[in-house]
């Protein structure tokens, strides 16, 4: 294949599903076992030998642009590029036309997880050079996204989100491009949605004549857009970390797969893995169950967490339940105090959700 392969990292849109935590920050940056959900995708573009990485951002660009910095410590050259407003994926391939030039591309939702990587399936599109490759996974549920029709080993169509889904073959959030995709990026029409869809983009790729091969993928492949899908693909990699305990634990134990952070401290705790501490957390008279991530700075006082994602610097005091199958946002205070008359007390921000018993 001409070309030096590069990647496209989409780290832009408006993240609406995952409100009220995209009020303040970007989706990709949601750590998953302690590490932003982007960073797992850069990293797969590195271990498939791509070194240059254009990165779409929107509104949440500055916070982006800090976390990845150069790019160096991912193994990666990063380029930042702009997009205007989230007007869809095949408009963010057009904002890209300039870093893209002539080469071929990886493009990669920044929000996407894939548990086997994609070094195998770059080194196929290199070595089978179509005009594009698909990956797709069987769904349950095909109508939430989008869908191909195949015939052998070509793509015969694709359809965004449709009611009555031709096949249960899901797109996932990864595609191998020649830059005949930039040409037919510009050539279709908003969809009803407003947004330039890449589907459309494929399947006038397809109507052309171009060859569109699929790749069907079969280690699981998370899509994190939502908080149930955060929190699955936080059980996913928490079932494969390497237990280490870098911090400091007095008069506490822990079972399981189990990370404990540098300059982390438990103090008469038990955390029962798979689970990971981040540096400088205090955890003290606490449980934390499995399917936790535990960030950097967050303080757990007599409490119980599980199945949870707390971000970094999250503060937890005094709680008589146990807090289950949460995200919960930056620097959060959740506390109970003494005063009475006995009431909660919230300060919440927009889109906030609380389940009380
Ligand atoms: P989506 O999850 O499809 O869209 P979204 O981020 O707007 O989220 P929601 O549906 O909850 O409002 O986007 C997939 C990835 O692509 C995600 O990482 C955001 C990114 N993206 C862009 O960079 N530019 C865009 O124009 C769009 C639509 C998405």
């Amino acid at each position: 294949m001409a070309g030096n392969l590069k990647g496209l990292v989409l780290a832009g849109g408006a993240g609406t599903r995952l409100r009220p935590i995209t009020h303040t920050s970007a989706k990709q940056l949601v750590p998953v076992a302690n590490k932003p959900v982007l960073f797992y995708g850069l990293e797969a573009l590195r271990d498939a030998g791509i070194r240059e990485v254009g990165i779409i951002t929107g509104d949440t660009g500055d916070e982006i642009r800090a976390a990845v910095g150069d790019g160096s410590a991912l193994g990666i050259e990063a380029t930042f590029i702009a997009q205007s407003a989230p007007l869809g994926l095949a408009h963010a391939v057009l904002t890209a036309a300039e870093f893209l030039g002539d080469d071929p591309f990886v493009m990669y939702l920044g929000d996407n997880l894939l548990r086997d990587g994609i070094t195998p399936l770059v080194e196929e599109f290199r070595a089978s050079g179509p005009d594009a490759m698909i990956l797709l996974q069987r769904v349950p549920n095909p109508s939430s996204y989008g869908v191909a029709v195949l015939d052998g080993d070509r793509v015969v169509s694709l359809e965004e989100k449709p009611e009555e889904p031709r096949s249960d073959l899901a797109l996932v959030g990864v595609y191998m491009f020649t830059p005949s995709i930039i040409d037919a990026a510009g050539k279709i029409a908003p969809s009803a949605r407003g947004e330039l869809e890449i589907t459309d983009a494929i399947q006038y790729l397809i109507d052309q004549g171009r060859r569109v091969e699929p790749h069907v993928v079969t280690g699981w492949w998370k899509d994190t857009g939502q908080v149930e899908d955060m929190l699955e693909a936080n059980r996913l990699i928490l079932d494969v970390i390497e237990p280490r305990v870098d911090g400091e634990l007095v008069d506490s134990n822990i079972e399981g797969r189990v990370i404990i952070e540098e300059g982390a401290r438990l103090v008469s705790s038990h955390v029962r893995g798979p689970a990971v501490i981040g540096r400088g957390a205090v955890v003290e008279h606490s449980y934390i169950g499995p399917y936790s991530s535990i960030a950097a700075g967050c303080v757990v006082r007599r409490a119980e967490i599980e199945h949870s994602i707390l971000l970094e610097r999250v503060h937890v005091e005094d709680l008589d339940a146990r807090v289950e199958s949460s995200l919960i946002g930056r620097d959060v205070t959740i506390t109970r105090t003494a005063a009475k008359p006995r009431a909660y007390r919230f300060v919440l921000g927009d889109s906030s959700v609380i389940g009380l018993t």
